[in-house]
């Protein structure tokens, strides 16, 4: 099954933000383009704003002007959503809401021919559901595009139960000959990015609940140690308060409440305060002039301790090692069968954030994951009001002798980067096991559709297939209200490895 051929035309109804972006898609491919909105006079200004796109595209020097003046001849609106027929594909991006749809694709369904492939770009709403109110099912599709669609390569091409695998396949190739990065997905709640996504904002969330740290810390720890392009605090007031919470709250609902997928209660009252974020001038930071944005917490400096002793192997902090030795404070290596840690000079020790809190213990600091320990510029550390001052000291001596910033945040069990990590690896690895898309697919989602500098399972490949688990499981046991339950699937996932156990179950 291929592409549709360029010479077939393609129509998008509702032209507000994302179909005037998908029909721009669409037309710069090569095809004939129909516009049709219900509001009157919009699919008309609509094909102007494209048109004014096309002329910026032109300045840019991205397209020539003939092939500008070629598709302004095939883009057309249409008064009537009978000047629809005949066409090949119809990309629906109007209201998000469930009647709408599907009133909008029985009436379709009576001017296009059976063999038209029906799209749907909703974001929140059941495929399956729109289509149930389709004559032929089969032929309805998720194209689900990300804002701006003209810039953004992914799109989640999302089967329903009644979709035939033709028109998945046929809607999958025609969006990458389109030049956009298409991944396949099973119809579930959030379909790939907005339900792997939901614990990068959660986990932040959580942290600022338990007064673990504030807003710009936890922001600079997720960009500046967890390589994450934009925190949570600041990538939500950019995406609108109001909207990240619906999404959350669909997918919270269409799990049927799954506490793992709890809505946050500050969030929510951050919403009814108005505080929508950038839109509204203010959300998590303040945006009107003059306002000054809050620093990260930043600890003073403090002295480098001569030397540690590092037991047993770190794991993914193992590069840590090096980059210590380089910055000339000796390290002396011991086995160690029982845990890891780095021993401060003091007799204090420094563990990697593994799901429990330094309350548990006499004097230890927990630092938290990096992406790449060289580059971070950034690490955060917690201890518990047990913790002496003398390690305290040291471990942050340690770090800024590695050129790296500290944070010292609250007795936060898994930390900030450790936390978030292990639970969108625990959400990916469910989602395959329940058939929603490959691991490669996720992978390419979360790297194209929110950013991540690595997909789950990259990211599970290189801190082991049992790091996640083990913090998550960690974390369960101190709080076992649900929220952080490593799933069955990840179970699987840690086990599913060489060096089985030798005994019978
Ligand atoms: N905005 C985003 O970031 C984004 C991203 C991905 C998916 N989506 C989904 O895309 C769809 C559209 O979102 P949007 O942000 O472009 O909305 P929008 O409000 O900008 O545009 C919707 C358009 O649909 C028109 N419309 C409403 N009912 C109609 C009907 N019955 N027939 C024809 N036209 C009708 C409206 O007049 C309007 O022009 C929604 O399903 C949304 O969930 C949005």
């Amino acid at each position: 099954m291929t592409a549709l051929d360029l010479s077939s035309p393609v129509a998008v109804v509702g032209t507000g933000t994302m179909g005037q972006g998908i029909a721009q898609v669409a037309l710069v491919a090569g095809h004939p383009v129909r516009l049709y909105d219900a509001a009157p006079g919009q699919a008309r200004k609509a094909a102007d704003a494209i048109a004014a796109r096309l002329d910026r595209l032109v300045a840019k020097g991205r397209l020539g002007p003939a092939e500008r003046d070629a598709a302004r001849e095939r883009l057309r609106p249409a008064d009537e959503l009978t000047g629809l027929a005949g066409c090949a594909l119809v990309v629906e991006a109007v209201v998000e809401r469930l009647d709408v749809k599907q009133e909008l694709f029985r009436a379709l369904e009576d001017i296009v021919s059976d063999d038209c492939l029906l799209a749907t770009n909703t974001s929140s709403l059941s495929v399956t559901a729109i289509g149930g109110a389709l004559r032929v099912p089969g032929r309805f599709v998720g194209l689900h595009f990300f804002n701006p669609a003209p810039l953004l390569p992914l799109v989640e091409v999302v089967s329903g139960f009644a979709t035939d695998v033709t028109s998945a396949t046929r809607a999958h190739e025609t969006a990458r000959a389109w030049g956009k990065t298409p991944v396949a997905c099973a119809d579930t709640p959030g379909f790939i990015v907005n339900r792997v996504a939901r614990p990068f904002y959660a986990e932040a969330f959580a942290v600022y609940e338990s007064q673990g740290a504030d807003p710009a810390t936890i922001d600079a720890v997720l960009r500046e140690s967890g390589g994450f392009r934009m925190g949570a605090f600041e990538l939500t007031d950019l995406i609108g308060q109001d909207v990240n919470e619906s999404v959350t709250h669909s997918v919270w609902r269409s799990f049927f409440h799954d506490v793992r997928f709890t809505p946050s209660l500050a969030q929510r009252r951050l919403v009814e305060s108005g505080r929508l974020g950038r839109k509204a001038g203010i959300g998590w930071y303040d945006y009107t002039d003059g306002a000054e944005r809050p620093e990260p917490h930043t600890a003073e400096p403090a002295g480098p301790p001569a030397c540690v002793v590092a037991e047993g192997d770190l794991g993914p902090a193992a590069e840590l090692l090096a980059l210590i030795r380089e910055a000339g404070i000796e390290v002396r290596e011991e086995a160690e069968d029982e845990g890891t840690r780095l021993v401060l000079p003091g007799g204090g020790q420094l563990v990697l954030a593994d799901g429990r809190t330094s309350v548990e213990f006499s004097d230890v600091v927990y630092f938290d994951l990096a992406l790449d320990y060289r580059t971070a510029t950034r690490i955060a550390l917690s201890h518990s009001q047990d913790t002496s001052a003398r390690t305290v000291a040291e471990a942050t001596g340690l770090f800024q002798a590695l050129g790296k910033k500290v944070s010292v945040i609250g007795d936060v069990p898994g930390m900030i980067v450790a936390r978030t990590v292990a639970r969108i690896i625990d959400i990916a690895v469910e989602a395959v096991a329940k058939g929603v898309a490959t691991e490669e697919d996720i992978d390419t989602a979360m790297r194209l559709g929110v950013n991540y500098p690595l997909g789950p399972f990259e990211w599970g490949r290189r801190l082991g297939r049992g790091w996640a688990g083990d913090l998550l499981e960690e974390m369960h046991e101190i709080d076992p209200c649900g929220r952080c339950a490593p799933s069955l699937a990840l179970y699987q996932y840690a086990r599913a490895t060489p060096g089985k156990r030798e005994d019978t179950p």
